[in-house]
């Protein structure tokens, strides 16, 4: 039931690819994310004054939220050279050394999805951040010998949303970590005004709240929605994004003031309505709605506790009142309240 057609859904889809044009270039276009940004301003200032590399950067967060936008902001602010490449794309220590031995001084290199490294490529970026050097092996057999090679001064930046996953001898290697933070509905509705300037479709102030308020707190959802809104304001309406644009075109797909789907309300409802509102296993609930644990897990649980509908705890999971609000239903300790009045009347 994985559904990979998704709107809300953070994880990158082909077509976000067409967001290029709406990726901010410069630091002063990345909104939110206050204290990254005013840190990273400092850094790369000093960086520059003095010519050197800026030391190594580690983002850490949830899909979507801008992790690759920021690195490459990063080189474009220093004026570098950027490369790019992502853990499982590294297979064997030359894919490593075959990027490495072409960074020229103070170059960018961002590794995305680094939690995903293997031991050996490890190892060598060690030694790469460390000494900026390069440990490489010439010859076969007994007559093998390991060469040091220099590199220039480069630096990092090594991006994941599992920072659980990350070595501590490769995080201690950062000089930089910084975390990211889910957007507020203001920062994302400044978002989505922005994207709508680029894309040259008039937004209504009220309808770029109510969209920023279904984003899931999340930058690339919110310029999904945004396409998808654009297109329902060119053939049901006359090519502005107002209100009643957004709330037509949110029922057609599906998706409820709070940026949830269908699936996701089947979920809160099978809590409530076969285990009176939880706590239950993860294990049992994933057996209830058809879905395998992991992904219950990964996929559809984090926004549910992240917008405060359900709630994690040592005996399993539980619905919130937040959730029996959302879903127009009496909240159970009420229910439970009138149960009581009505088994108090005389009958
Ligand atoms: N602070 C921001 N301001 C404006 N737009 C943003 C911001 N952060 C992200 N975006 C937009 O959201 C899109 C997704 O961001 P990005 O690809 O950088 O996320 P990510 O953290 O690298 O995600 P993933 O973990 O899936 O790689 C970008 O293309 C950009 O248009
Ligand atoms: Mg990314």
């Amino acid at each position: 039931m994985y559904n990979n057609d998704s709107i809300v859904r953070p994880e990158m889809r082909l077509d976000d690819e067409r967001d290029r044009a709406l990726r901010p270039q410069l630091l002063s276009d990345f909104q939110g994310q206050e204290q990254i940004r005013t840190n990273l301003s400092v850094f790369i200032q000093a960086a520059r004054e003095r010519g050197e590399s800026l030391d190594h950067l580690f983002l850490i967060g949830p899909p979507g939220l801008g992790k690759t936008t920021l690195a490459q902001i990063t080189a474009h602010e220093l004026g570098v050279d950027f490369k790019v490449t992502s853990a499982p794309a590294l297979d064997k220590p030359k894919d490593l050394a075959g990027i490495l031995t072409t960074v020229t001084e103070r170059t960018v290199f961002f590794i995305d999805e680094i939690h995903r490294l293997k031991p050996a490529i490890e190892e060598m970026l060690y030694i790469a951040m460390e000494d900026y050097e390069l440990d490489w092996i010439i010859g076969q057999g007994p007559s093998a010998r390991t060469v040091r090679i220099p590199i220039p001064p480069f630096t990092l930046i090594g991006a994941t949303t599992r920072a659980g996953m990350v070595s501590s001898p490769l995080i201690s290697r950062f000089g930089i970590v910084q975390r990211f933070a889910f957007y507020t509905d203001e920062e994302l509705a400044s978002i989505i005004r922005r994207s709508a300037s680029i894309l040259e479709i008039p937004v209504d102030q009220d309808a770029a709240l109510a969209l920023a308020r279904c984003s899931r707190g999340t930058p690339r959802v919110a310029n999904r929605l945004l396409r998808r809104m654009r297109d329902f304001a060119q053939i049901a309406g006359k090519g502005v994004i107002t209100s009643a644009i957004v709330a037509h075109g949110l029922e057609r797909l599906e998706i409820d003031s709070l940026g949830l789907e269908r699936y996701d309300r089947e979920i809160l409802q099978s809590i409530i309505s076969n285990y009176g509102g939880g706590p239950v296993g993860a294990e049992t609930l994933a057996i209830s709605v058809g879905e395998a644990l992991d992904t219950l897990e990964d996929y559809y649980e984090p926004y549910l506790i992240q917008a405060g509908l359900i709630q994690r705890t040592p005996r399993g999971r539980m619905v919130t009142e937040r959730a029996y609000a959302h879903l127009g239903l009496p909240h159970i300790a009420q229910q439970r309240e009138s149960d009581d009045e009505n088994q108090r009347l005389p009958f």
